[in-house]
């Protein structure tokens, strides 16, 4: 029992406010069950049947009781609504200048890479006080990355992006779960996450692991890139036959349909699989498909260099 722990660690900024929150939750629902429970013993007691017959006086409704049993409820309710709601949407809006990391789930790993290039499998290193933000998604099935420490469980499904985020604020080792079912090895599909100090980390990142150079996503996105031959119709000066791309990304884009898409993530990743979803007004819908031909780490990489294209500069 010398192990044993009621609470995984706090080791996040998000972790002291959702144990918190579920304090609250778990107090307010152990006053309500031993007053009912209380209730119904001292009732039973009370109101026992006797010899000399029932005592008990009639009741004939409470405004006052009822209103008090409503609105004390509805207060409560509304207190954990808004608590809740409010952790909910910090936990979903990662801060602008949050540090990305690309991670694909498969039966049964982890794969990351930071965008500097070094990659990781079933294991994670992130300095501390700074927030760093997931890009997921999952070659196979849906996979769940989850980190107890953190307070922080978020699922890689097939076929899009999800993302999550958070800050540590403790050095250590922490356990990482996949946390939903995902076939034979899912209780093997574990690792770790290593919180460092930033002087740490920094060197940990400009490390190599043996035998293999540290390229970042950006420039192995420009390499595919090549490899594919894109720049044939995304032509930097616009001429060619599909939109130019530099300065493109987290921009609102206007639609053949009228409607209008900001070039998130979610919209590159579509476009480059699925070319004939949204087409970009004053363009054919002549670009092939890459559904297929291309890995998911290809395209997170594509989009990597994608937006290291700033408008007015680079492209090739
Ligand atoms: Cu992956 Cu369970």
């Amino acid at each position: 029992m010398t192990n044993f722990r009621l609470w995984p660690e706090q080791a996040s900024t998000i972790a002291p406010q959702t144990d918190a929150l579920l304090l609250f939750l778990l107090g307010v629902s152990l006053f309500f069950s031993l007053l009912i429970a209380g209730l119904i013993v001292f009732f039973m007691v009370r109101y026992r049947r006797q010899p000399g017959g029932d005592h008990a006086p009639d009741v004939h409704g409470s405004l006052a009781l009822e209103a008090t049993w409503t609105v004390i409820p509805f207060v409560i309710a509304m207190a954990m609504f808004f608590w809740g709601a409010s952790i909910f949407a910090a936990i979903q809006h990662a801060p602008k200048d949050a540090m990305p990391i690309n991670v694909v789930g498969k039966q049964w790993m982890w794969k990351l890479q930071h965008l500097e290039g070094r990659r990781e499998i079933n294991e994670l290193h992130v300095p501390i006080g700074r927030p760093v933000k997931l890009t997921m998604t999952s070659e196979d099935v849906i996979h769940s990355f989850y980190v107890p420490a953190f307070r922080v469980k978020q699922d890689a499904v097939p076929g899009r992006y999800s993302t999550v985020w958070f800050e540590a604020t403790k050095a250590g080792t922490y356990h990482l779960f996949c946390a939903e079912y995902c076939g034979t090895l899912h209780s093997g599909m574990i690792g770790r996450i290593v919180a460092m100090e930033p002087a740490a980390f920094e060197v940990w990142l400009a490390g190599q692991e043996p035998g293999a150079a540290n390229v970042p996503v950006a420039v192995a996105g420009e390499a595919v890139f090549r490899a594919q031959a894109c720049g044939t119709c995304h032509r930097p000066d616009g001429t060619g036959q599909g939109p130019p791309l530099a300065g493109i990304f987290g921009k609102t884009v206007r639609l053949q349909s009228g409607e209008t898409v900001v070039a998130d993530e979610g919209y590159l990743r579509e476009s480059i699989l699925n070319s004939q979803a949204k087409i970009v007004a004053g363009y054919q819908p002549v670009m092939p498909t890459f559904q297929g031909l291309l890995s998911e780490e290809d395209v997170m990489r594509l989009i990597a260099y994608v937006k290291s294209l700033k408008a007015g500069g680079g492209g090739s």
